[in-house]
């Protein structure tokens, strides 16, 4: 079976097809999203929450990434497997390209860094030596100290030009997706239709070019989820079936639907 490339995601973007996104940090789950049909998996730093039991992201560490990162990559053959770079591992350059070396040599395809224009060129670097790089913008959850709180970013209009322009340096800069977390849904759309590379929205409305879910929400095992979560679970009588059932919803854009988005 051949696996899902970053040129194919580029490309579903220029054909229209939506892309599907959910993360999984473990063999089984991994091939219960392959088997849905799922287009690439997410080792989220999230881990630290929904496995590991943290209030943030911030605890979680190079070598935790990696191990969950081996486990995905042992179950997987058709998905792209991106692996998010943890807090503070990607400070600065050196540091970028070790710890995402050790992320591509656990089996990534693809590393997910957190932040706007001063990646710009920790990213050319990566990309340069062969690593592919999905950025991530709006609600980062590494900076959740800075944000006051999990809050939705973007709404000023100062800040929706800043994070505008933070999507196109990292196009610029070589990324090959940018994540759009918790964003009002016309600076979504703004932001997609203003860039080349696609744009993977969580909390960002229904005009991104894919959709990402945190694994645990998407089966409704988080009592507070958040608005932008849709329990799959309803109406399913597997695991199996809800993965489908999500995986199917994106494709055929009945999710998101506008209520899950943010103005
Ligand atoms: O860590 C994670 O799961 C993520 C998603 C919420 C996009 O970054």
């Amino acid at each position: 079976m051949r696996s899902v490339s970053v040129t194919q995601i580029k490309e579903m973007k220029q054909q229209g097809e939506k892309i599907s996104v959910v993360t999984a940090y473990d063999s089984t789950f991994t091939k219960v999203a392959e088997e849905a049909g799922i287009d690439a998996i997410l080792i989220g730093d999230s881990l630290g929450m929904v496995l590991q039991g943290q209030t943030t992201t911030l605890p979680v560490s190079i070598d935790d990434m990696v191990y969950h990162t081996r486990c995905v990559a042992r179950a997987s053959q058709r998905p792209l497997i991106i692996a998010d770079m943890p807090f503070m591992t990607y400070g600065d350059e050196i540091n970028a390209m070790e710890n995402a070396s050790e992320l591509m040599r656990a089996g990534a395809h693809v590393v997910k860094l957190e932040g706007g224009q001063w990646l710009a060129n920790t990213i050319a670097l990566l990309v340069e030596r062969g690593i592919p790089v999905c950025g991530h913008l709006g609600l980062t959850p590494q900076s959740v100290n800075q944000f006051g709180g999990f809050k939705v970013q973007g709404r000023l209009p100062e800040q929706a030009e800043a994070i505008l322009a933070d999507a196109i340096a990292l196009e610029a800069a070589g990324a090959c997706m940018i994540v759009l977390e918790c964003i009002p849904s016309p600076l979504a759309k703004l932001i997609t239709d203003n860039i080349n590379i696609p744009t993977i929205g969580i909390g960002a409305g229904v005009d991104t070019d894919g959709q990402v879910l945190v694994m645990h929400d998407m089966l409704g095992l988080n009592t507070r989820a958040p608005k932008f979560v849709k329990n799959f679970m309803t109406g399913q009588t597997t695991i199996q079936a809800a993965f489908a059932a999500y995986n199917q919803a994106v494709k055929d854009k009945s999710f998101p639907a506008q209520e899950h988005g943010f103005v």
